[in-house]
């Protein structure tokens, strides 16, 4: 068939989402308000969520839609204009016109898609929704940006929300993953499924060497791991102690656990910033950094100053 109208066609249905998707990329059918896809790194979840997004715009479904990613170069790069973003899946009789500069998209029938940086949930204070796509939810550092969204999420008869990401155990993912069955549909898949779309080093150099491991239950199974076995804090202790604003602190300790050696194995630099108010020790006030990876090894000024930059952020960060 060549060249020809009818070769074109049947090449496009060939390759058309629907037909190459797997089960556990394609929406889950009943009525659901959120469907979470659970899954390992290049599963294809940003795929999923390009794809659906076309769907939803093209179909009419929605017209009104919010991209959400965990930051404003991730909703442009990733989502929008990425390999695996809504520009390189949209079919060529369905393209949406892409306004850098007004952060949209504009479908042919007029349906308009936003972009978002989780890091700027007040933006999301005010524009109305009936449909989402949020990319990487475990790695949001405002927890109040799905909230601000939920809000806007209030135009047409059945507003919908797909959050696609690797599940780091986050209160938002576990309080999503208790209302499974209720609101929330979750569908869950491997980086193994997709194989067939991966470079063959990535699974050579790359997945081989976390398989087997905790971190690689999570990302390349997508399991939720709740704790560390041994662990000497549990996620939900230090949920509970989580405030949004340190009070007065009298004293500031801040403890380094260097790395002793700056190859590729090289332990990370451990640092822990912990704070005393006047109130005695039962007042006592204590925040933990996230472990920092000092490139370049036992690079201890630039720790610290990574530190004390973390240190002044408000304690939004939920990871
Ligand atoms: N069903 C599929 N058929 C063909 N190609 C696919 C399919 N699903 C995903 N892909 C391709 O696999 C690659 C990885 O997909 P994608 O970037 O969406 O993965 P991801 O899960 O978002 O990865 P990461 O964990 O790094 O964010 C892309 O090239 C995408 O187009
Ligand atoms: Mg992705």
């Amino acid at each position: 068939m060549g060249n020809s109208f009818a070769g074109q066609l049947v090449a496009a249905l060939e390759n058309s989402w629907p037909v190459i998707a797997r089960p556990n990329q394609l929406p889950p059918p009943g009525d659901w308000s959120i469907w979470l896809l659970l899954a390992g790194r290049g599963f294809g979840k940003t795929r999923t969520l390009a794809e659906w997004a076309c769907g939803q715009a093209a179909s009419g479904q929605a017209g009104r839609i919010a991209i959400v990613a965990a930051t404003a170069a991730d909703a442009r790069d990733v989502l929008v204009e990425g390999e695996s973003g809504i520009l390189a899946v949209a079919p060529p009789w369905c393209r949406p016109l892409y306004e850098p500069s007004k952060r949209r998209l504009t479908w042919p029938n007029g349906a308009i898609a936003t972009t978002f940086s989780a890091e700027e949930p007040e933006r999301l204070r005010g524009p109305q929704h009936d449909a989402a796509v949020c990319d990487e939810l475990g790695s949001w550092s405002a927890p109040e940006t799905w909230d601000m969204l939920q809000f806007g999420l209030r135009l047409g008869r059945n507003p919908r929300c797909l959050v696609a990401t690797t599940p780091r155990p986050t209160r938002l993912i576990r309080e999503l993953l208790a209302r499974e069955g209720q609101d929330v549909v979750v569908t869950r898949g491997s980086t193994y499924e997709n194989r067939a779309n991966l470079a063959p080093g990535f699974f050579d150099q790359v997945i081989r060497k976390y398989e087997g491991t905790r971190l690689g239950r999570q990302e390349l199974l997508a399991e939720v791991l709740e704790d560390t076995p041994g662990a000497l804090w549990n996620r939900e202790a230090l949920d509970e102690c989580r405030r949004e604003q340190a009070p007065a602190l009298l004293r500031i300790v801040v403890a380094i656990d260097p790395a002793a050696t700056s190859g590729e194995d090289a332990d990370e630099t451990g640092i822990i910033v912990a704070g005393k108010d006047g109130g005695g020790l039962t007042e006592e006030w204590a925040r933990c950094l996230p472990t920092l990876k000092v490139l370049g090894g036992n690079n201890l000024d630039t720790a610290l100053h990574l530190a004390g930059a973390r240190q002044r952020d408000d304690g939004r960060n939920d990871g």
